[in-house]
């Protein structure tokens, strides 16, 4: 089917009376590197679970090709949910399980290889990431930028054709930080996947998207090019390439 463009139109969520995001469209591009930026609290994870489906808008419409995920049946989102790898924040892998099973989880768990098919299929993407001697160590006695890498395999051994990133380097030092950021090119080079970062780095969010989109009170400010953001003279734009974003 090849990496989906995703149509996001103003798309509304509240919580309580509290109302994030107010009316967003934004069109995802196909296989290429997608930031969305913006303060805390700007709505930015929301709209992530939106588009993997585990929240739904209370209205608009976010499309995959022909599938509505904010209507979609349960069983047609997760349907599309195998074509996504999702890479959350810190925790997400199974601490008692080795690296290898770690890896091999989503496999096992949308029934989509034999045993031997995924060890083989496991020990290529660890390979790749520069993992592949960690198979049968326990997670637990990793480094942090290990368990991340682990993690990225985790979300890549699906050949996802969309992978979503939460923060990949909050948390972790400059130089591993920017090891993630290669990883994500990696990522999306390995796979031809269309990727989808949040994140609070304008340097490697000017240096690494093809796409960039800052929310700001639930709408979008601006959707453009690095280039096109680094030459707007919008005000909100402007403050916050100049560190406004103190999060
Ligand atoms: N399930 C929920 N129930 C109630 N409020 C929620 C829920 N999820 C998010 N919110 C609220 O929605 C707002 C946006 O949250 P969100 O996590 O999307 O922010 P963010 O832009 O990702 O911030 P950060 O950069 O700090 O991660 C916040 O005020 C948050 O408290
Ligand atoms: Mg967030």
């Amino acid at each position: 089917m090849g990496a989906p463009t995703i149509e996001i139109r103003d798309v509304t969520k509240s919580f309580g009376h509290f109302e994030v995001l107010k009316g967003v469209s934004l069109d995802i591009l196909a296989g290429k590197i997608n930031f969305i930026i913006g303060r805390s609290g700007e709505g930015k994870s929301v709209l992530l679970k939106i588009l993997t489906g585990l929240y739904r808008p209370d209205s608009g419409s976010v499309k995959f090709g022909s599938v509505n995920i904010a209507k979609a049946k349960t069983s047609e989102i997760n349907k599309l949910r195998r074509r996504m790898g999702l890479l959350f924040q810190e925790g997400a892998l199974f601490d008692s399980m080795s690296v290898g099973e770690n890896v091999i989880f989503p496999l096992w768990f949308h029934n989509l290889a034999t045993p031997q098919e995924a060890k083989k299929k496991a020990l290529a993407i660890l390979g790749e990431l520069g993992m592949g001697r960690y198979f049968n160590l326990a997670v637990s006695l990793l480094s942090t930028g290990e368990k991340k890498r682990v993690a990225l395999a985790r979300a890549l051994i699906v050949d996802p054709e969309v992978v979503f990133f939460d923060e990949p380097t909050t948390g972790l030092d400059p130089l591993l930080g920017s090891q993630v950021d290669e990883l994500i090119v990696h990522a999306q080079k390995i796979s031809q996947a269309t990727v989808v970062v949040v994140s609070h780095d304008m340097a490697a969010t000017l240096s690494l998207a093809d796409r960039v989109t800052l929310l700001r009170l639930g709408q979008v400010v601006l959707s453009g090019s690095p280039d096109e953001f680094r030459k707007s003279k919008d005000q909100e734009v402007v403050n916050f390439l100049s560190g406004g974003d103190s999060a």
